[in-house]
């Protein structure tokens, strides 16, 4: 196996030229990741007719939508991504934690539409995607599924989902509504960390040539669009802190690890304002911690393997976080019972209880994390940690009534509300957190090896090409090449404005 996604030469100019053909049909404008990373240089023109499409319509003005700058009220742009910073009386920990939140993004309220776009305009742009013959598969724990079948459909073509049959019925339901095709939802068994099982069906549905898998394990432009678009919008989260308070450090990011594309923020982060960066799994699945593996529930991450696309050799931290913390937040933050508890009694600011609907299960994970560096690192009021909410509580009402129903018999009440805030976040100790000595990411990009080259054929050159930082820094002219090769289509299919 190639390593994939790295091309900027055109492969096949008939499909070049059926894409631009069966673009212009479909009124599509590609965004370049440039316009992506800062909306702000999006056209006037373009900008105005994206205002006027639903921010959840599978219109192709809202692919000019897949960026971290969307107003709370789903129509126009905000000058600083959107965020919530958390206070102390909620994390117990004086360093400033800022979650950005991934809800605002289109269609699928996550931010993995933004890898899914990133995963498959490179290949119509070098004709190795031709929307009129092909289907884009799309091998998931959910959302990215979920943002690859919404780009399918607004360009016109087949998307079809790949994703364990334990996932949330929330991602089921949605995902029901906007396939084209019953079959486009493909089953395989187990949960959020049976990736081999996924894998184990594309490779069966690779041998139609039809098919173009879109591996986001594995895909650069997964890696990049992520370092690009989602480091500078963490930047500007911190810059907006440090307008108020000169005196800031970015002391870390924070980001769990399904795919690990947006652990590539940390990369950019690191390198503009020095932070350190840490990867989030869970305690019940600890494969960077302790070569583990198990069944979990933070839906997203811990997939049990290394991805391709993670620089394990440029992480700082591992933090492990357990699916039952995470669960019972869920419930405490968004129940009456769980909010009155965090106002009446912790007096925590009711715009921020407002806010907390807008954590997902590996949002709340994050946060957790952010809490344990903090105290790890004895982080104190000048130090700032930055993470993501990847998706919000909107796709976890089911796996709320769940925990209630199997951890609080007697329903989720003001005890159970004080128990869950006293145990999961009062409590948050520093169990599971490794600080990485060289050693440490020998050993956990060394166990990459078994899925990669092992399992999935890649050269062992192309594997190990990944320990050395030059490889990272090369990989970044890439968007830029894909930028031009996005203006040169948008040219040949001459449409001007997306609908
Ligand atoms: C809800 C949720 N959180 C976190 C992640 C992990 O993000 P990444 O794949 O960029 O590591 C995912 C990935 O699908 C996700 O769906």
């Amino acid at each position: 196996m190639a390593i994939a996604g790295l091309a900027t030469d055109i492969a096949d100019t008939d499909a070049y030229e059926s894409a631009v053909e069966h673009l212009r049909q479909a009124r599509v404008v590609l965004p370049t990741f440039a316009q992506l990373a800062d909306p702000a240089t999006i056209p006037q023109s373009i900008a105005g007719e994206t205002e006027t499409v639903q921010v959840g319509a599978p219109n192709a003005a809202n692919l000019f939508r897949v960026h971290w700058y969307n107003d709370d009220a789903g129509v126009g742009r905000s000058g600083v991504p959107g965020y919530v910073e958390l206070p102390a009386a909620l994390t117990g920990v004086k360093a400033r934690i800022a979650v950005a939140f991934g809800n605002r993004f289109p269609m699928i309220a996550a931010h993995k539409v933004l890898p899914a776009y990133a995963c498959l305009a490179p290949r119509i742009v070098t004709g190795r995607f031709d929307p009129a013959r092909h289907k884009a598969v799309w091998p998931s724990t959910g959302n990215y599924c979920r943002g690859g079948v919404a780009i399918s459909r607004i360009l016109g073509c087949r998307g079809v989902a790949v994703l364990p049959e334990g996932m949330s019925e929330e991602r089921f339901q949605w995902l029901r509504e906007w396939v084209t095709e019953p079959d486009d939802i493909v089953r395989t068994p187990g949960s959020e960390s049976n990736v081999k099982e996924i894998y184990d069906k594309c490779a069966e549905l690779a041998a139609d040539p039809t098919n173009v898998i879109l591996n986001q394990f594995s895909e650069f432009g997964n890696y990049l669009v992520h370092y690009q678009c989602t480091g500078r919008a963490l930047e500007a989260v911190f810059e907006d802190m440090r307008a108020g308070a000169p005196t800031l450090e970015l002391a870390a990011f924070v980001a769990g690890t399904g795919s690990a594309g947006t652990l590539g923020a940390g990369d950019y982060l690191k390198e503009a304002l020095g932070a350190r960066i840490v990867a989030v799994e869970p305690t019940e699945c600890p494969t960077m911690l302790y070569n583990g593996y198990g069944e979990h529930n933070i839906q997203g991450i811990g997939d049990k393997h290394i991805p391709f696309i993670q620089n394990v050799m440029n992480m700082d931290m591992v933090v492990g976080v357990s699916d039952d913390a995470c669960d019972r937040l869920n419930v405490l933050f968004n129940s009456d019972e769980g909010r009155s508890y965090l106002e009446g009694r912790r007096r925590i600011d009711p715009a921020i209880i407002a806010r907390l609907d807008n954590f997902g299960l590996s949002s709340i994970a994050n946060v957790l994390a952010a809490i344990k560096t903090a105290r790890r690192l004895d982080l104190g009021p000048n130090d700032v940690i930055v993470t993501v909410a990847t998706d919000g509580a909107g796709m976890y009402v089911s796996e709320s009534d769940k925990t209630v129903a199997a951890h609080f018999p007697g329903g989720f009440d003001a005890v159970a509300a004080g128990e869950t805030f006293a145990q999961h976040l009062l409590g948050t100790d520093g169990d599971h957190v490794l600080e990485l000595t060289h050693a440490d990411r020998e050993r956990i990009f060394n166990l990459g090896y078994y899925t990669w080259v092992e399992q999935q054929g890649v050269a062992l050159e192309d594997f190990d090409a990944r320990r050395d930082q030059r490889f990272w820094k090369g990989l970044r002219d890439l968007m830029p090449e894909w930028d031009g090769m996005i203006d040169d289509f948008n040219r040949r299919t001459g449409v001007n404005l997306p609908g």
